[in-house]
């Protein structure tokens, strides 16, 4: 489908320009004849014309002309190629000239018949399109049909080690997590302060960015965000509600160049798995430990705020899926809690929305790195719930097969792709039908866990390879066409992905040093497919059993008949759970909070150009009968510390008090 990319008047303008000034400029040692060159010249300007006109034509017909009838809402129906400060509707494909808020300027790329659209007066104008194959944001993903091809965007709002290594260069040894970095940080106030975190945000993620990924064919982005977004408590170093402010800025990108968002709460409070990455390297202490109660409902009030924001109508369509909970544990907190948890979730979250299609997103939940088929028949009538899978390679042992070799039929990748294929096809193929909806949250190019703090900061991998995988700008072209087949291979398997992840930042010494975990980089460097459909029939083109899902999902997992979650599951998973892992005293008298505080509403961005009307009933709070407090301490309540649980004083009685 994609053909031969048609390319812009300006790029054509590049290559004339370098094709013919360079011959001029280093004639060949035997120039042609002067009557010959002369004939090239003219040829080559008619041909030129001919190729402008064609664009100018094109354009007008498949863009301009199909969209300045198509803003219904706009005010104004007035097209131009570049997007600015005129107020008006602003369309533009291929070879479009974008210039930023900032006034810098950048060529839109995209060979895929994606278009943006920029309408100041409407800024909730859903009409762009990524590419020619995926629907408009105006119109509904089609579950089972279309296919996620997506990126995440790792380390913007919840930074790691190895995404953004400079930051944890800079703070060595202190910085391990953010908590760690926080604290650092805004000791270093001669340097910025705290404020640095700001300054990564505004800067770690352009609309470039956003653009590019448009361009290469991707149709979503999974934006980790953490709790410190809305608020933080006394005590805790992150910087508050910041991220917010940028996270609506992304939000306004992606729906510009017509990408969806998958929004995943990455950290919430204690941590849910104990990783550097939930904030804090800890103890887990969501719904685990004395903590777990505590901790569980606070996050609870958490993801009602941010249900409360993406329901509204202007980001309903944006954002159709929230991952409320990534990677928790399961082996620590146990399956039965958790499922309480993720039910307790489901009817908040519903009873904000309302049941089935349109109403609210689809929950997404992590499988907590069990088996997926441990999840089959989970909460069956539930309202449009995805299992999100993190299939990776990179963090079971040391295994030294080579990627740069071709396996015995001549197939680059040695056994990769193969394996990639095997493990992760059938197993997602089976929960598509026994589960619902399937998707792979993340994902690498890396078979291992070599890089640049991969493993966070102070821990190495000790595979013996990997000199050779960090350093990517000694890859041979086998290495390549190996790592190449192997994101083939896989995202063939998974069929729904979001790569872990766009950009990994330089670290002190200026180097990339966990380069396959970029797939910005990949792009540029050809370890990743510039057209993620080549990879479909990848696995069969191995000789191995492809996804064989036909795309039907039960109707209850796309919300198209009434949902009921049965009694019997009810029953089965109370709220609270009837027990928490790891916790000294019994549930009955663990800490817990009192929803009887002011509650917090996410601001809205403001838009100067559009109408009240339009921008009006956007406020932040979708459904206005949900007026239940924020969550806050109860008086007298011995809360121990938030991630460590452990009782300076120990309780005796519940926590049934007025809030503190
Ligand atoms: C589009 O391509 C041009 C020419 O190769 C390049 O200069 C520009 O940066 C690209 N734009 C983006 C958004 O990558
Ligand atoms: C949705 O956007 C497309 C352009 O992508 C446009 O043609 C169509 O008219 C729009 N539909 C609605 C209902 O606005
Ligand atoms: C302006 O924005 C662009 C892209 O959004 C970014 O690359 C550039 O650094 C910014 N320039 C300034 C001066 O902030
Ligand atoms: C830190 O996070 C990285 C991924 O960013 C992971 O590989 C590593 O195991 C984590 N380490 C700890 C101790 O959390
Ligand atoms: C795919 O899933 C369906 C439904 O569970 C099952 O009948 C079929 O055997 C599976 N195919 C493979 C190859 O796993
Ligand atoms: C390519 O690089 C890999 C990894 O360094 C090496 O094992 C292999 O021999 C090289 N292949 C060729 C053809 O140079």
């Amino acid at each position: 489908m994609s053909g031969t990319p048609l390319r812009s008047s300006h790029d054509l303008h590049d290559y004339y320009e370098t094709n013919y000034e360079s011959s001029a400029s280093h004639p060949p040692e035997s120039p042609p004849p002067r009557k010959r060159r002369q004939k090239r010249r003219i040829i080559t300007i008619i041909a030129v014309g001919l190729v402008a006109v064609l664009v100018v034509i094109v354009v007008y017909f498949t863009v301009i002309r199909k969209h300045s009838s198509s803003s219904a809402s706009s005010s104004s129906s007035s097209s131009s190629s570049s997007s600015g400060s005129s107020g008006k509707l602003a369309t533009g494909g291929d070879g479009s000239t974008v210039t930023t808020a900032n006034g810098t300027q950048f060529t839109y790329n995209n060979s895929f018949g994606g278009f943006w659209v920029n309408d100041p007066g409407n800024p909730f104008n859903n009409n762009a399109q990524p590419n020619s194959w995926t629907p408009p944001l105006n119109t509904s993903w089609r579950w089972g049909v279309d296919r996620i091809y997506g990126v995440n965007l790792g380390g913007l709002f919840v930074l790691e080690p190895f995404i953004t290594p400079s930051y944890f260069d800079k703070y060595s040894p202190s910085a391990i997590d953010e908590w760690t970095l926080s604290v650092a940080m805004a000791a270093d106030t001669g340097n910025g302060g705290i404020g640095q975190l700001e300054t990564h945000y505004a800067t770690f993620i352009t609309e470039q960015d956003i653009a590019e990924i448009a361009g290469a064919g991707l149709n979503w982005i999974r934006i980790p965000i953490a709790f410190w977004a809305i608020e933080t408590w006394p005590g805790e170093p992150f910087l508050a509600k910041t991220s917010w402010t940028y996270f609506l800025r992304v939000l306004e990108w992606a729906r510009k160049y017509g990408l969806r968002v998958y929004l995943d709460l990455h950290a919430v409070p204690g941590s849910q798995n104990g990783l550097n990455h939930s904030g804090r390297l800890s103890p887990v202490n969501f719904m685990s430990g004395n903590m777990g109660l505590a901790n569980a409902e606070r996050t609870l009030y958490y993801i009602r705020v941010l249900t409360e924001f993406i329901s509204q109508p202007a980001y309903r369509d944006l954002i159709p899926i929230f991952g409320i909970v990534n990677e928790a544990l399961l082996g620590v907190i146990g399956k039965d809690s958790l499922t309480s948890f993720y039910l307790e979730a489901h009817t908040m979250i519903r009873g904000i929305t309302g049941y089935g299609e349109g109403n609210g997103p689809y929950i997404s939940i992590h499988d907590g790195f069990t088996r997926l088929d441990a999840w089959a028949n989970f909460l069956q009538g539930s309202d449009r719930i995805i299992m999100d899978t993190h299939p990776y390679f990179s963090f079971g042992g040391i295994d030294t097969s080579s990627i740069a070799v071709n396996d015995d039929k001549g197939n680059p990748g040695g056994k990769w792709p193969t394996q990639a294929c095997n493990a992760w096809g059938p197993s997602i193929n089976a929960s598509q039908t026994a589960f619902g909806v399937t998707i792979s949250g993340e994902w690498a190019a890396s078979p291992n866990d070599c890089g640049y703090f991969l493993r966070g900061v102070g821990s190495e991998s000790t595979n013996p390879d990997c000199p050779t995988y960090d350093n990517y700008q000694s890859y041979n072209d086998t290495m390549k066409a190996g790592i190449l087949n192997y994101v083939l291979a896989s995202m063939d398997a998974t069929r729904d992905w979001f790569f872990w992840t766009w950009k990994i930042g330089p670290n002190a010494a200026g180097v990339i040093g966990a380069p396959s975990w970029s797939y910005q980089l990949g792009l540029r460097e050809g370890w990743i497919p510039r057209d993620p459909r080549t990879a479909i029939g990848k696995c069969a083109a191995l000789g191995l059993t492809p996804n064989p899902f036909d795309g039907t999902y039960a109707d209850w997992a796309t919300g198209g008949a009434t949902s009921t979650i049965p009694a019997s599951s009810s029953a089965a998973f109370p709220w609270p759970p009837t027990t928490v892992s790891n916790a000294n005293v019994p549930l009955s008298i663990m800490p817990t909070y009192t929803s009887t505080g002011p509650v917090t509403t996410l601001p809205p961005q403001t838009f100067t150009a559009a109408p009240s009307s339009v921008t009006g009933p956007v406020n932040g709070w979708f459904n206005a009968q949900d007026t239940a407090g924020g969550v806050v301490t109860v008086a007298g309540c011995p809360y121990p510390d938030e991630y460590n649980g452990i009782f300076t004083t120990t309780p005796t009685a519940p926590c049934t008090g007025p809030s503190a």
